[in-house]
């Protein structure tokens, strides 16, 4: 199922899958899934969803403070519990490991400098891994919202361990490829750390306004 793994590029180290598939693999996949997802935080993290959520705010200014790496464990493990389509995880999760390549990232960024954090995550999709029989567009469509949810639960991941974020979708992709060694996709970058100052949420409009209910009231 999975393509060969290099040991050196992989993540959480300690964990290479055998070439071979068993179910017995699969359950070791799952139970470190579990394990790093339950292990219990090293400081207090927010376990209320709607808390974390209603509380998330953007970050542009980071403090140069490292993201532990039991919080990289679990940021990347939230990325995999997203759900996806026909569960064929169709999206890809490259973390970028070396200042280099963060400031390259940079310049494919438009030279949105805050792009250069402690934790730079590009998620890129995969469509080859979605085996369904649809058609090439409606493959690209679950591609690019599996990549997208996983995004989505990594930032949200990052907030309740009191991290702060910033979802990058303003970049040349076709350098970012480059940059990243790859011929995927990017969705979104997205870039994590420790902010300098908490801030409230941003305000949204009224949920009356973005509502729409279709059909007869009960
Ligand atoms: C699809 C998407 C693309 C975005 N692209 C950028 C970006 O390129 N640069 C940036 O500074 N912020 C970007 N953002 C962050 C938004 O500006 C931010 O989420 C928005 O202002 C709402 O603020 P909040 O996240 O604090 O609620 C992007 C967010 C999304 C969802």
């Amino acid at each position: 199922m999975d393509k060969k793994i290099d040991t050196r590029r992989s993540w959480p180290k300690g964990y290479e899958p055998k070439e071979d598939d068993t179910g017995e693999e699969l359950s070791d996949r799952l139970g470190l899934l579990e394990t790093i997802l339950k292990a219990k935080p090293e400081k207090k993290a927010s376990t209320d969803i709607f808390k974390v959520m209603a509380t998330r705010r953007s970050t542009r200014k980071f403090s140069k403070n490292p993201v532990e790496k039991w919080k990289i464990d679990k940021i990347l493990a939230a990325a995999d519990t997203a759900p996806t389509a026909g569960n064929f995880q169709g999206f890809e999760i490259f973390y970028i490991s070396d200042k280099e390549t963060k400031e390259k990232l940079v310049k494919a960024s438009n030279n949105q400098p805050y792009v250069n954090t402690p934790l730079v995550l590009v998620f890129c999709m995969n469509p080859s891994r979605v085996k369904l029989d649809f058609s090439p567009k409606v493959i690209m469509k679950f591609s690019i919202q599996d990549a997208t949810l996983a995004a989505a639960y990594s930032q949200l991941a990052a907030s309740a361990l009191g991290l702060s974020s910033i979802w990058i979708g303003m970049f040349d992709e076709e350098k970012v490829k480059e940059i990243i060694g790859t011929d995927l996709r990017p969705t979104s970058i997205l870039c994590i750390g420790y902010p300098i100052k908490k801030r409230p949420a941003k305000l949204r409009r009224q949920l009356k306004e973005l509502i729409h209910v279709v059909g007869e009231k009960d």
